[in-house]
């Protein structure tokens, strides 16, 4: 075999291959047949700084390092690779006189196994094969080692949200407290306001069977001012009721211990979810706008609902439509007005009586699901939003109480960038 002095063979793949670093020829023929002939791609460098460079190029898996190499210092070349992070988990193993090996007992840090001269076949296969092993142990341990901490941080992730998340619910029971408060509040305001309606009445009329004894002028003053008060009171009334609604359906959703399946009124259900979750994105956006189609089937008899939870089904459905068209609405506004000007966030809410079923469609015209994603919205904690504004829980929610609850259907249909459709179909009664 020639010793090759300038260039060292570079074998085709990193990582591969044994580099024998030695000059003396009887070695290398030794070191490269016995490997050769084992299978083993090699690569050869008489010296420490063509090692070295050998090594930057192309990563050997193992190296033999001739410690007696003559002028230069094995140890050092030793060194430099254990040094570099890139390099440093490559095993060594020197080659030496059995009569130097009580020089290097103490065998500098790293440099896993020597062997002596003159060589053995059996011996040096043996031990470039337990290295060439424990090396890849190593690194699949490795490997192991990092997807697992992947995982737990996907874990601790998750134990965020469920934080999040039971927050959310604690604001949810200190809000419907706070709301039975008002409630009762609310109720003297709308009685009171009722009483002081029949009392400015009263007076009018009070007014009128007195005028006789007063100043037509004063009369006159009297009852504009009494007409105006009554005016005021009246419009107090009609707002604090409205209020009152408002209080009334909000406890409807809040209650979560009715778990009863009652008979109710699809439409009015479905009419409610839409304007609450609308009014809700409205009080955290004020330029929030999209046009609501609806289109009601009337046909629809009462139906076997929990409604509470199907409430709920339908306002994560719509919420995630809003966010859609919201998102879709701020991309093109950032491309500037042109596109902006021709998109119309839309809505569409719509039921329908099938016979044996009950059919209701919510569909927006927002960014879309592509098909990769489609498959996975309906797991539990898979969200596209930032933290905080999504915990990825409301379709899986969705899915349990429109599937596994109401026994119903629950479909999917989207064009990413055109439109999002989710279908529900509920059994209606026979
Ligand atoms: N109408 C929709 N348009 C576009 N993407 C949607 C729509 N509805 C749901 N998605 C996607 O499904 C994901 C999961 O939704 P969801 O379970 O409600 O969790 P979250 O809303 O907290 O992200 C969303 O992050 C979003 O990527
Ligand atoms: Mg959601």
């Amino acid at each position: 075999m020639e010793i090759p002095n300038q260039e060292p063979m570079i074998p085709s793949q990193a990582g591969q291959y044994i580099l024998i670093v030695d000059d003396n020829s009887t070695n290398l023929n030794f070191l490269s047949r016995t490997l050769t002939n084992a299978g083993w791609e090699i690569a050869v460098a008489t010296n420490g700084a063509m090692a070295i460079q050998q090594v930057k190029n192309n990563p050997p898996a193992l190296i033999l390092l001739d410690v007696m190499l003559p002028g230069s210092d094995q140890l050092e070349t030793c060194k430099k690779l254990k040094a570099n992070p890139d390099t440093q988990d490559i095993p060594i193993i020197f080659t030496l006189l059995s009569e130097a090996v009580a020089q290097f007992t103490n065998l500098p840090l790293g440099v896993v196994d020597y062997i002596t001269k003159p060589f053995e076949s059996e011996e040096l296969l043996a031990r470039v094969r337990v290295h060439l092993e424990v090396r890849s142990l190593t690194k699949s341990l490795e490997e192991k080692k990092q997807e697992l901490s992947a995982t737990m941080q996907k874990l601790q992730a998750a134990q965020k949200q469920i934080m999040a998340q039971e927050k959310l619910a604690t604001i949810g029971a200190l809000t419907a407290g706070v709301i039975h408060e008002l409630k009762n509040s609310l109720n003297f305001v709308n009685n009171y306001a009722q009483g002081s309606v029949e009392l400015s009445d009263e007076l009018l009329e009070e007014i009128d069977n007195q005028s006789e004894n007063l100043e037509t002028e004063a009369v006159d003053h009297i009852k504009e001012s009494l007409n105006e008060l009554r005016e005021n009171v009246v419009v107090m009334n009609q707002q604090g009721q409205r209020a009152e609604s408002i209080i009334q359906n909000m406890l409807m959703q809040a209650r979560t211990d009715d778990n009863q399946f009652q008979l109710t009124d699809l439409n009015s259900l479905l009419d409610q979810a839409v304007r609450l979750t609308y009014q809700s994105r409205r009080a955290q956006d004020n330029r929030f706008n999209i046009k609501i189609n609806t289109d009601y089937d009337d046909s629809i008899e009462p139906l076997e609902l929990i409604s509470s939870e199907l409430s709920r089904a339908f306002i994560n459905i719509i919420d995630n439509a809003c966010y859609a068209i919201r998102l879709k609405q701020k991309y093109y506004q950032e491309q500037g007005n042109k596109k902006s000007s021709k998109f119309n966030p839309k809505l569409w809410v719509k039921t329908q009586n099938l016979g044996e079923v009950v059919e209701v469609r919510i569909r927006d015209n927002g960014i879309g699901i592509p098909a990769e994603i489609q498959k996975k919205i309906f797991q539990p904690f898979y969200t596209t939003k930032p933290t905080g504004e999504g915990t990825g829980l409301g379709l899986s929610l969705t899915y349990e109480i429109i599937v596994d609850q109401h026994r119903g259907i629950l479909q999917l249909d989207s064009q990413p960038g055109v439109y999002t459709e989710f279908i529900i179909r509920l059994l209606a009664p026979s």
